[in-house]
C-alpha cells in the first residue's frame, strides 16, 4: 500500500444514527427509512446510506497520510492532502445510489445473491472536494486525454479497506481516463460532504465520488490512483455489479461476457408510503424521489392509482419554491429530483410510480424482465398497496 504508512486501523465501529435499519452488522450496511429520504433535499450525513464490502478503516496519522498516483504515466507522485487542497475546491450536489437498491423487491422474484435493499440504499449529498482532472493535470495529465503515453487508457482508485472478495485485498474500482480527465464529468476526490470533513463512514479522509454512476465506483478511503491500460481486474469491477440477463444463472455465468455497471439507469420509489400500507383518508399525498444516470434530468413522473390503467403527472422539485426544469443549467444535473401528488384513492388499491429521464428512458413495468441473478439495478415501476382504514384492525 504505497500511500499509507503501515496497516490501516479498525477499531471499534463509528457510532451511527438509531433510525438505521441494519441490512448487514458484518461488513456494515445500513439504509435509513424511506420516509426520512423525502423530508431533505440533501440527505443528512447520519441518515445517509452506508454500503461496505469490509471492515471500516481508520485513518489517523493525517498528516503523513497521501495518496499515490501512478502506472502508465511520466511522472508518478504521492499527493498530500495539503496538495489536494490547495487545488481549485468545487462542490458538486451528486446523488449516490448502490446498483443493489431495492434488491429485496426483486429477490422475491427469484433469490438473487446479495445485502437485501429497501428503496434508500440512495442519498443526496453536496461533495466537496477537487476534480480528478485537476489531480491527474499535476501528474501531467492533460485535461480531456483518451490515452497516456505509455498506454494508460483507465484510472483504477484503490482503497485501504480490506475485502475479503478481494482475498483481503483493497477494494478497487476504475472508470474510463477520458471521463477521469473531463472536468465537465465533475468525478471529485472529496474531503468533505455536506460542508463537513467527511466521516469515517462514508470515506475519510478522502473518496472518490464518480457522479451519475452506481456507487460502486466511487472508491471510499482511497490509497492509490494507478493509470492502467485496461479497466480494473479487481472482483468488484469483474465478477459483480456486472448486469446478466433473467436466462442466466450460477451455473452457465460467464462474467467476461458483460461490461462492468456504469451509469445507472432512470430510477424511482415512493417513499411516503410502504410497500404494504394504511391511510386513514381517501386523500393521499405521493412522494419520492426519482433520478437518472449519466447526468439526465427527470422529465415527467408518472402516477397512477388504479394500478396503471390510468395516470396522472406529480410536480418535480429540486429546491422548494424553484420550479424544476429538467437538464437546465440551474438544476442540479447530478441530482434526484423529488415528485409529489395529491391523489384521491379508492378503498384498497395499488400505487405505482414511473419515472421518465430526458432521453425518454421509462423504467420497465416489471421486475420480472429484468430478474438478474446478483439483483442490481431494480428499477421497475414502484408499486404500494394502500387500504383506506385503521391501522390496527
Ligand atoms: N469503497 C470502498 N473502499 N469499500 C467499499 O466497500 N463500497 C462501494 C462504494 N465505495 C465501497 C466503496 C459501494 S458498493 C457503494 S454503493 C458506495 O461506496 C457507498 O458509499 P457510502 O457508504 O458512502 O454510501
Amino acid at each position: 500500500m504505497p500511500g499509507l504508512i503501515g496497516p490501516p486501523h479498525y477499531s471499534q465501529e463509528p457510532s451511527r444514527h438509531p433510525c438505521l435499519i441494519i441490512n448487514a452488522k458484518e461488513p456494515f450496511n445500513a439504509e435509513p427509512p424511506r420516509s426520512a429520504l423525502v423530508s431533505s433535499y440533501i440527505t443528512p450525513i447520519d441518515l445517509f446510506y452506508k454500503r461496505n464490502h469490509g471492515p471500516i478503516p481508520l485513518v489517523d496519522d493525517i498528516e503523513r497520510y497521501s495518496v499515490s498516483i501512478c502506472g502508465l504515466l511520466g511522472n508518478p507522485k504521492d499527493l498530500f492532502m495539503n496538495d489536494i487542497r490547495k487545488l481549485p475546491k468545487y462542490n458538486v450536489t451528486a446523488t449516490l445510489q448502490c446498483a443493489g437498491n431495492r434488491r429485496t423487491a426483486m429477490s422475491k422474484v427469484r433469490t438473487v445473491k446479495g445485502v437485501g435493499w429497501d428503496v434508500s440504499a440512495i442519498g443526496n449529498a453536496i461533495w466537496g472536494g477537487a476534480k480528478l482532472a485537476d489531480v491527474l493535470e499535476l501528474v501531467g495529465i492533460p485535461k480531456l486525454t483518451k490515452s497516456t503515453p505509455s498506454g494508460g487508457k483507465h484510472v483504477e482508485f484503490i482503497s485501504v479497506d480490506m475485502c475479503k472478495e478481494e482475498n483481503g485485498g483493497p477494494y478497487k474500482a476504475s472508470i474510463p481516463l477520458i471521463q477521469a480527465t473531463n472536468p465537465e464529468a465533475d468525478v471529485l476526490i472529496a474531503y468533505e460532504m455536506n460542508g463537513e470533513p467527511l466521516n469515517r463512514d462514508h470515506g475519510y479522509p478522502l473518496r472518490v465520488v464518480v457522479p451519475g454512476v452506481i456507487g460502486a465506483r466511487s472508491v471510499k478511503w482511497l490509497d492509490t490512483i494507478k493509470i492502467i491500460a485496461e479497466e480494473s481486474q479487481g472482483f468488484f469491477m469483474q465478477r459483480d455489479y456486472k448486469m446478466f440477463p433473467p436466462s442466466v444463472n450460477w451455473d452457465n455465468i460467464v462474467w467476461s461476457t458483460r461490461k462492468p455497471q456504469m451509469d445507472f439507469p432512470v430510477q424511482c420509489a415512493i417513499c411516503s408510503l410502504e410497500d404494504v400500507d394504511v391511510v386513514k383518508h381517501g386523500k393521499v399525498i405521493v412522494s419520492g424521489y426519482a433520478v437518472s444516470g449519466g447526468g439526465r434530468g427527470i422529465e415527467r413522473v408518472d402516477i397512477s392509482v388504479d394500478g396503471s390503467k390510468t395516470w396522472v403527472e406529480a410536480s418535480r422539485y429540486q429546491k422548494t419554491g424553484v420550479p424544476y426544469i429538467a437538464d437546465d443549467i440551474s438544476s442540479d444535473k447530478w441530482a434526484w429530483v423529488f415528485f409529489q401528488a395529491e391523489v384521491d384513492i379508492p378503498q384498497i388499491t395499488e400505487i405505482v410510480a414511473k419515472a421518465v429521464d430526458t432521453a425518454a428512458n421509462v423504467q420497465p413495468e416489471n421486475v420480472e424482465v429484468i430478474w438478474n441473478l446478483r439483483g442490481i439495478l431494480n428499477t421497475s415501476w414502484h408499486r404500494v398497496h394502500v387500504r383506506v382504514g385503521h391501522s390496527n384492525l
